[in-house]
């Protein structure tokens, strides 16, 4: 078996598969994400990459990508209904994000996530050389830290949470806090968005576990196990030159002029999530209309949302009542020929994505919680001109680094309706002024940035920048 120096962890391997028109199976890189971030350590080291390739049943196999060894772990109907569904997205994901809808806990739910973190940290320890660094993702492999470090001793462990780690409050009606907690802390270095989800987990290390800890270290036995935030962002450069060449530019044009080349165009861009904010959104753009501050014609908002967890019972619901008031508000704006709201609920590829974000004078992006939300980012990158304004939750990770977005608070409907309109009415200067300051982070914090930071910070002793090539 290939033993690497560098191993990733992640629910889900970085690619997607499709049909080729000679009926062949063809794996793709994932857009986006964590593969474009590692890629030039994973490039240089021998690095394998443990999770899932997204289809029930047998593992398939999984060519190597760009070198780094795709290490392809089955999944069966019922591990997918009761790992993934089941306690990572109807247990874990509504209570880590503000409990925005209500939580379920099934004890055979938490036996499978314990089974499946138990199957990935076992195919990670056989994967690892000796002395590997092994790099563990999100909050679907919590436990995977502390089995590994069981397994493996001589490892170094990376656990990075890409989602929101709630207060204590929240995070103690977990029925099994105390083993998650026990899982992340095998990690050496545990990295999360923003400094406030470092303090709540330091603080619940304390409440819980009765450890010593600030919000940088917390002492487990006779190790330190640090603490800190590392948020994360997309590949700047490559967004910015997908949003300059020729077809999107020509694609961003012709969009304009089939949306009536309307005085301003609003764009959201959500997976179907009740954490998104998508019916708050609406009702504010629906009362907008109704008092007449924004006018069909004139304003064309254009609503994306890509399908997501369909089979998870809140997002069912969400995607029906979603639909119905887009139906209303259509029904009651619209005209023929002219809908107040284009509603497209489809998968998007990158090019026609980032089109629209050329197109969009205004980006509304107004989660009730989100860990970071890469859209916003994304927006901002293919803005080369630095025109555009940008709507964004307080309550979303990126508003702790774009300060100078147009900021809202998404449960106030009447703050976000005087948010929006302030947006669409503020002058060039103005908008010119916010934009430039984002991109100008955003082009050194970007992905890459991300990675290096994270991993120079698990590196202590510094041996890691050199078997990993990490420059
Ligand atoms: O935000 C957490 C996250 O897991 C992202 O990493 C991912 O892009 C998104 O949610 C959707 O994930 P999935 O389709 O695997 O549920």
């Amino acid at each position: 078996m290939r033993r690497s120096a560098l191993v990733v962890v992640a629910h889900r391997l970085p690619v997607d598969d499709s049909v080729a028109p000679d009926g062949a199976c063809e794996w793709r890189r994932s857009p986006g994400g964590l593969v474009s971030a590692l890629h030039p350590i994973l490039r240089k080291s021998p690095a394998t990459w443990v999770g899932w390739a997204g289809q029930a049943g047998a593992a398939r196999q999984v060519p190597d990508l760009d070198g780094v060894h795709m290490h392809s772990l089955p999944l069966d109907a019922d591990d997918i209904a009761e790992h993934y569904e089941g306690f990572a997205n109807s247990t874990l994901w509504p209570l880590y994000h503000d409990a925005v809808e209500q939580p379920v806990y099934h004890r055979r739910w938490w036996e499978a996530y314990q089974r499946i973190n138990q199957r990935y940290a076992e195919a990670a320890a056989a994967m690892a050389e000796p002395g590997a660094v092994v790099w563990v993702q999100d909050y679907h492999l919590q436990l995977v830290p502390g089995i590994l470090r069981a397994l493996r001793p001589d490892l170094t462990i990376g656990f990075f949470m890409h989602v929101p780690f709630p207060p204590p409050e929240l995070f103690m009606q977990l029925p099994r806090r105390a083993e998650l907690l026990r899982g992340i802390l095998g990690a050496d270095l545990v990295g999360f968005q923003r400094a406030q989800a470092a303090h709540n987990f330091a603080q619940l290390a304390v409440k819980v576990l009765g450890l010593q800890a600030s919000d940088r270290r917390i002492a487990v036995g006779d190790r330190i196990v640090r603490v800190g935030a590392f948020p994360v962002s997309i590949d700047t450069a490559d967004m910015c030159s997908l949003a300059t060449s020729g077809p999107v530019v020509a694609r961003a044009r012709q969009l304009r002029s089939d949306l009536g080349d309307p005085r301003h165009v609003i764009l959201s861009v959500d997976r179907m999530d009740y954490t998104k904010g998508i019916e708050q959104r609406l009702k504010a753009y629906s009362e907008l209309l109704d008092s007449g501050q924004v006018k069909v014609r004139d304003t064309v908002m254009v609503q994306v949302v890509v399908p997501n967890r369909e089979r998870v019972e809140h997002n069912r619901a969400l995607r029906e009542r979603v639909e119905r008031e887009v139906g209303r508000i259509n029904g009651e704006y619209g005209r023929v020929g002219e809908p107040a709201i284009h509603y497209l609920n489809q998968p998007f590829d990158r090019a026609e994505l980032a089109a629209l974000y050329r197109v969009a004078d205004i980006m509304a992006v107004t989660p009730l919680r989100d860990g970071m939300n890469l859209v916003a980012k994304e927006y901002v990158a293919s803005r080369v001109d630095d025109s555009g304004a940008l709507v964004l939750s307080e309550f979303a990770g990126a508003a702790a680094e774009f300060t100078q977005a147009y900021l809202c608070n998404p449960h106030d409907l009447d703050g976000l309706k005087a948010v929006l309109m302030h947006a669409m009415r503020a002058g060039p200067d103005d908008v010119e002024d916010r934009m430039r300051a984002m991109r100008g982070h955003l082009r050194v914090h970007d992905i890459r940035a991300w990675a290096r930071a994270y991993l120079l910070a698990l590196d202590r002793t510094g041996s890691l920048a050199a078997r990993l090539t990490i420059d």
